[in-house]
């Protein structure tokens, strides 16, 4: 199928002579949530931004639905809605009259049953005549949205939506973003929550110093590079590990009643077996194992360490 938004080769180099982005290749499939994870000033702004057509790349082209955004701007964007990290909420216009405004400015004519459509969807409608600076700062992130879905666009982008923003209010937001998802709508999200990735995405982008490290489907992610550790309770308290046992990653825990050992479940052998054999030679008898799937927190923060140990060795 085709995506419905490619980036080939796109770089951003700033007027001040700062790289943003080297070359991200990235194609965002219809009707995914795809999540863009990464440090602050990694670049992930600066990527929506091109896509959106509000900066100008240095290189690479972008389209959306098979459009240039910039040979065919109007076209193009006009399939895509944005939701900016800075909210400009300032206004003593109703949320109604806001959200209209946002639809003409795209060239639509007007369209009050969309417009009541999104307000109601976002949980708005019993707010349409209230000041948006009268409203709740959730409530004016719910605004912002219902502006970017105003004119009826099929991809909306959010830009880290719940920077911020208290839990509940992220539970929240996650919910209404399935919703949209739900619709129909495809949602690319930045985000440096890595908890926010885990939970909303099918596929997660990691960028880093303006390099895409790597794309993924959520749990291919998280099954490849993950490790599992498998604890062994131990019958009977150690204080230290055995030499015999040494060649073995193993850790003591729980004040000498557990071993923790971590494999890579990528590799053909795990080494449990020979492991389990080992105990019993040693007469270390155990209650219990279990084992556990490391979480996205701990690859994200080994995949931006490894890059990073990468470009120390290169400069
Ligand atoms: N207009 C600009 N001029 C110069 N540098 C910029 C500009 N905007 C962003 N940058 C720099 O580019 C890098 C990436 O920024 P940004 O895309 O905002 O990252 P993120 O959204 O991931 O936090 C940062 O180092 C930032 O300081
Ligand atoms: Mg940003």
């Amino acid at each position: 199928m085709q995506p419905i938004i490619s980036v080939a080769g796109v770089g951003k180099t700033y007027a001040g002579g700062f790289t943003a982005l080297k070359s991200v290749d990235l194609d965002i499939h219809s009707g995914e949530i795809f999540a863009l994870l990464g440090p602050n000033g990694a670049g992930k702004t600066t990527l929506i931004s091109i896509i959106c057509g509000i900066v100008n790349a240095t290189s690479g082209r972008v389209t959306a639905d098979g459009n240039d955004i910039q040979q065919d701007f109007r076209a193009a964007r006009s399939k895509i809605g944005l939701v900016p990290q800075e909210l400009s909420t300032d206004s003593f216009e109703s949320v109604w009259n806001t959200v209209s405004f946002s639809r003409g400015l795209f060239g639509k004519a007007p369209n009050p049953q969309h417009i009541e459509k999104i307000l109601r969807q976002l949980s708005l409608w019993d707010k349409k005549d209230s000041k948006i600076m009268a409203l709740s700062g959730g409530m004016k992130r719910r605004v912002m949205i219902a502006k970017a879905l105003s004119h009826e666009p099929s991809i909306l982008f959010l830009d880290e939506p719940t920077a911020g923003v208290d839990v509940e209010l992220r539970r929240d937001m996650w919910e209404m973003v399935r919703g949209l998802r739900e619709n129909g709508v495809t949602i690319i999200l930045t985000t440096h929550y890595i908890e926010e990735a885990e939970e909303m995405a099918d596929r997660i982008g990691v960028i880093n110093h303006g390099e895409l490290v790597l794309v993924e489907e959520k749990h291919e992610l998280m099954q490849k590079l993950g490790k599992k550790q498998l604890t062994i309770h131990l019958q009977n308290q150690i204080s230290e590990l055995p030499e015999e046992l040494k060649k073995f990653d193993l850790d003591i825990a729980d004040e000498g009643n557990q071993l923790i050992y971590t494999f890579d479940t990528q590799r053909e052998h795990t080494g449990i077996a020979t492991l389990l054999r080992a105990l019993n030679q040693q007469g270390m008898e155990f209650k219990d194992l279990h084992s556990s799937e490391s979480s996205l927190e701990e690859i994200f923060v080994s995949l931006v360490h490894q890059s990073q140990d990468e470009r120390q060795t290169a400069g």
